[in-house]
Parts: structure tokens; sequence; C-alpha cells
């Protein structure tokens, strides 16, 4: 059994303690490759969705809201070929608006998540988890979901040790 490390991230332009930056690689995806590279065998998958998000912070931050209140499930660009052979799931997101994107519940509606431990880790520029380790475990009843972990997103290049002390404290 092996450990999938399933993500969504966007590049592009955010807000990054009071500026807008441009971002090359998403926060959330620079964990991600952390994780990666520290968990052998462990696979990638970037959770995207085939409507894209707009580039500008603030039309995004509209989009986010909007799917938000509507509580709606994007689609997905690609899906996991084969979930039956991870026993453990990173789910890795941005908070956005104080949870995780929705396509993050797309992904874990959409794939038989029971009996698998899941692994929530966020990035946020202030607000933490927010509700999203709450609503993960509302998406995934038949799972044992583990207690999130909150990365500071305008600090995630340093952020190897931080990550490596969570890892090594997980009960996996
Ligand atoms: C649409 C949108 C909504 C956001 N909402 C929040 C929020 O509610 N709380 C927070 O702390 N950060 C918020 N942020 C900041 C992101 O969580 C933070 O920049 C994150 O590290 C981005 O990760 P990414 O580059 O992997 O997408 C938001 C950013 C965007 C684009």
């Amino acid at each position: 059994m092996t450990t999938l490390i399933a993500y969504f991230s966007r590049a592009g332009k955010n807000y990054v303690s009071g500026d807008i930056v441009d971002l090359k690689i998403g926060n959330t995806q620079v964990i991600a490759d952390m994780l990666h590279d520290s968990i052998p065998d462990s696979d990638m998958f970037k959770i995207s969705t085939i409507a894209a998000y707009s580039d500008n912070y603030k039309a995004c931050c509209e989009q986010a809201k909007e799917e938000k209140s509507a509580n709606n499930r994007p689609k997905l660009r690609k899906h996991v070929e084969d979930m039956s052979k991870y026993d453990t799931v990173f789910i890795g997101y941005p908070n956005w608006c104080g949870t995780a994107p929705m396509a993050v519940f797309t992904f874990l509606e959409e794939n038989d998540m029971a009996g698998k431990l899941v692994v929530p880790f966020c990035t946020h520029e202030g607000t933490g988890l927010g509700s999203s380790e709450e609503d993960i475990k509302k998406a995934c009843p038949k799972s044992k979901v583990l207690h999130g972990h909150a990365f500071f997103g305008t600090t995630v290049k340093d952020a190897l040790p931080e990550m490596a002390k969570w890892l090594s404290e997980l009960p996996l």
C-alpha cells in the first residue's frame, strides 16, 4: 500500500503579507513537493478544474466566494486512476474563504475514501485551517481524518523543518 499526496494549488497573483505577488509555483504545491520528497514511494496528484480560476486575485476571490456560497462541485480535469492502491491520502489546499476550495470536495466525494487515513494540510495568509478540517470529515465519513496542519503561505519555502517535524509526529 502506498501514500497519495493530492493537492490543489493556484499559481499566479496572490495576496502575500499585504502585497499582490505573482507566485510561479503555488504555496501548497511547495509543501506537497516537500512531502513527496520525504515520503518514499509516494505518488502525487494535482487537483485541477476544467474551468480555470482567474489569475487576478480579486476576481479569483469573487469566484471562490460564489462557489462556496452555492456549495458547488466544480468538475475536475483529471481523475485518480486507481484509488484502491492508497491507504493514506494527504490532502493539501489553500484556505479559500475559510475552508478548502470546492474542488477539494469534488475530489473527496468522487473517490472512494472509505477506510483510508486522510491527512489534511493547508497553506493560508492568517486564518489557518478555518473550517476545512471539519468540512473534510463530513466529506469523508468513512475515513479516519487526522488533525490537519496549517502552513503560513508567505514562508513555505523555509517550511522544511516544520514539515519534517509535523510528518515525524503523525501516527502513520
Ligand atoms: C480565492 C482566495 C481566497 C483566500 N481566502 C483566504 C482566507 O480565507 N484565509 C486565509 O488565511 N488566506 C486566504 N487566501 C490566501 C491563500 O490561502 C494563501 O495565499 C495560500 O497560501 C495560497 O496557496 P496556493 O498558492 O497553493 O494556491 C485566499 C487566497 C485566494 C486566492
